[in-house]
């Protein structure tokens, strides 16, 4: 089957070094490690309110890999002059209100202002691709396409939060909504709340060609080590693959 990159989501080795208000553990040093341990890029949610990763990190992350940055930022001007200027390879448009506690589901683009069409289009202008994260529903998949995005970021969350018994159903709605997507031209990425547990059902769904993970890698730091996780992560991703 064709490759499926993995970028890891640093943001929560931020968490824990904002929790003590120093400097340890650097989200840098972590993007440099789990890219030695064979991660293909990085992803990094700059939100609103910078309860984990700040403008700094991202700055220095930027400056100091290799591998593709995909950053990931909330439809407002300050996200996208912010984007403008960083020029990363990937940008993923979410939806991000104060109070959540992480990203709880895919942008509503079927109700989006006109400002998501400005984003995207100024994004593109800067060379950026643009992807936009969506539940696995056909409106919002063909409103994606048509506001020029070209990649989706299939929101696998309820997915992986389910009951094993009741996965079933989510996967068949991931598996049709990344059919679709390709077949709007888009490239199918997903991610959110993904494990060693459900990787492997996503991993054969053969559009897909990105995921990314954050926080249970970052977790697994504590009872493994994060690029030992992070091995372990790839591999179960090429043995599903069957690469
Ligand atoms: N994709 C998107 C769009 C997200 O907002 C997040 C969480 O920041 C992730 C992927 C990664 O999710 P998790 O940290 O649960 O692996």
């Amino acid at each position: 089957m064709n490759p499926l990159t993995l970028s890891i989501n640093i943001d929560h080795v931020a968490t824990l070094r904002n929790a003590r208000g120093g400097t340890h553990p650097d989200p840098l040093e972590a993007a440099l490690a789990v890219l030695e341990a064979g991660a293909d890029g990085i992803t990094v949610h700059l939100r609103e309110d910078r309860r984990h990763i700040r403008d700094a990190d991202v700055t220095r992350i930027r400056a100091a890999i290799d591998k593709p940055l995909n950053f990931e930022m909330a439809a407002t001007e300050e996200m996208v002059a912010f984007a403008e200027a960083l020029r990363p390879a990937d940008c993923c448009i979410v939806p991000e209100m104060r109070a959540e506690l992480t990203t709880e589901g895919g942008l509503d683009v079927t109700r989006a202002g006109p400002f998501l069409a400005e984003a995207v289009r100024r994004l593109s202008a800067a060379g950026i691709r643009v992807s936009i994260f969506v539940e696995a529903d056909l409106e919002q998949i063909v409103a994606a396409a048509r506001l020029g995005a070209q990649a989706i970021e299939l929101h696998t969350g309820a997915f992986a939060d389910a009951r094993p018994e009741e996965r079933p159903g989510y996967l068949a709605r991931l598996r049709e909504g990344a059919r679709l997507a390709a077949a709007e031209g888009l490239a199918v990425h997903a991610g959110h709340g993904l494990s060693y547990e459900t990787i492997g059902d996503i991993a054969r769904i053969p559009q897909i060609t990105e995921v990314s993970i954050g926080h249970f890698l970052v977790s697994q730091a504590i009872f493994e080590s994060l690029p030992g996780a992070v091995r372990r992560m790839k591999a179960l991703i090429a043995a599903a693959r069957g690469i």
